[in-house]
């Protein structure tokens, strides 16, 4: 029987990293999880894969990683929150930068050579050219972008020092869920535009539009929404590229086509048959006007593609999940 290779997940009871386990199992990955369950939830894993486990944990990292023989790790877990990362810097710093150097010490010692890492459009900051290319100067704005940036310059150098072959992948907008998994977003507090807008159309209160008077066709900012289901499909690919023997490389996780905040909500009430009660509020300090990937080289050098992220899709599935759940 051909042995399928031995999965780490970092951060696998969170929202990105739930949809990948559930997919590295259905390909028949073996996967162990990995969660502080500061922000997962443990029922979003199957309870013989997840430990709960610091990232800081070195020795029961160590260990399982041995016992585990595992080939390759995928990173996700990290604190998410733009605004928050602004108003406590060191908690990100912490989190994200040192959390995932302990990781990487913990991948030295055991001898794991490849990882697939969680990077972010934050990266690019306020872009001056839209769609971005990986290529595009890397100029965080806040520090949770900046916490990414550095461990993206620590992976280049343990690339050089270690022979350690990383992929990254800039996430654009993840949104949307997979009910047949029972998976979906559930941040607590919930900020994500999609999820807020949804629960808007469930509870009556209005949802708050964060500036009008962007330069953009409609006044609203426009973001890459992503289906986590294809951004989960991603990381396979680039877990495969590395055990194929893969160089290190950064990839942008977007679709390439943008939507404003406004063609949001119309999708939403062309789904849900309701309208959104809204407002409009001032701009939400930090964000760009518009955030688009320019997707070609993850499609090329992956042979990926998005089959989920249709703006339909995407509300659909989250607007069962948001009623399943919260109802
Ligand atoms: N928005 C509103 N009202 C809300 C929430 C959001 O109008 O109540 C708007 C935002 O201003 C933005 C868009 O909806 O224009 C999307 O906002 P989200 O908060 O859903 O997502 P962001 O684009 O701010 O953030 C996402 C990820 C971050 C990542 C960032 C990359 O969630 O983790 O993209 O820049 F850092």
């Amino acid at each position: 029987m051909l042995l399928m290779p031995n999965i780490l997940v970092t951060g696998g009871a969170g929202y990105i990293g739930s949809h990948t386990v559930y997919q590295l199992q259905r390909q028949g990955f073996t996967v162990s999880v990995i969660d502080d369950l500061s922000k997962g939830h443990s029922a979003s894993v199957p309870a013989d894969a997840l430990h709960v486990c610091s990232l800081f944990d070195h020795p029961q990292l160590v260990a399982l990683m041995r016992s585990g023989r595992i080939d390759a790790v995928i990173h996700f877990a990290a604190f998410i929150s733009v605004g928050e990362s602004g108003k406590e810097p060191e908690k990100y710093f912490h989190n994200n930068t040192a959390g995932s150097m302990s990781l990487f010490a913990a991948m030295a010692e055991a001898g794991v050579r490849k990882l697939v890492f969680s990077s972010t459009a934050a990266v690019y900051g306020n872009p001056t050219q839209v769609p971005i290319p990986e290529t595009a100067a890397i100029q965080a704005v806040n520090p949770y972008g900046e916490s990414k940036v550095m461990v993206e310059k620590v992976l280049d150098w343990l690339d050089t020092a270690r022979g350690v072959r990383s992929v990254r992948l800039r996430y654009f907008n993840a949104c949307g869920a997979n009910n047949d998994a029972g998976l979906g977003e559930r941040h607590d507090p919930e900020t994500h535009l999609i999820p807020l807008i949804l629960r808007a159309v469930r509870t009556g209160r209005p949802v708050t539009l964060f500036g009008d008077d962007y330069p953009t066709p409609d006044g609203t900012c426009i973001r890459d929404y992503i289906h986590v289901d294809d951004l989960a499909s991603a990381h396979i690919a680039a877990v495969n590229y590395l055990l194929g023997g893969g160089a290190t490389a950064a990839f942008n996780a977007g679709t390439g086509r943008g939507y404003s905040v406004r063609e949001v909500i119309n999708a939403v009430e062309r789904v849900t048959g309701k309208e959104v009660p809204h407002t409009i509020g001032p701009r939400r300090e930090g964000d760009p006007a518009q955030l688009v990937a320019d997707s070609s080289k993850l499609r090329q050098t992956l042979d990926w593609q998005p089959r989920h992220s249709t703006l339909e899709e995407i509300v659909e599935s989250a607007w069962v999940f948001e009623n399943r759940n919260f109802a």
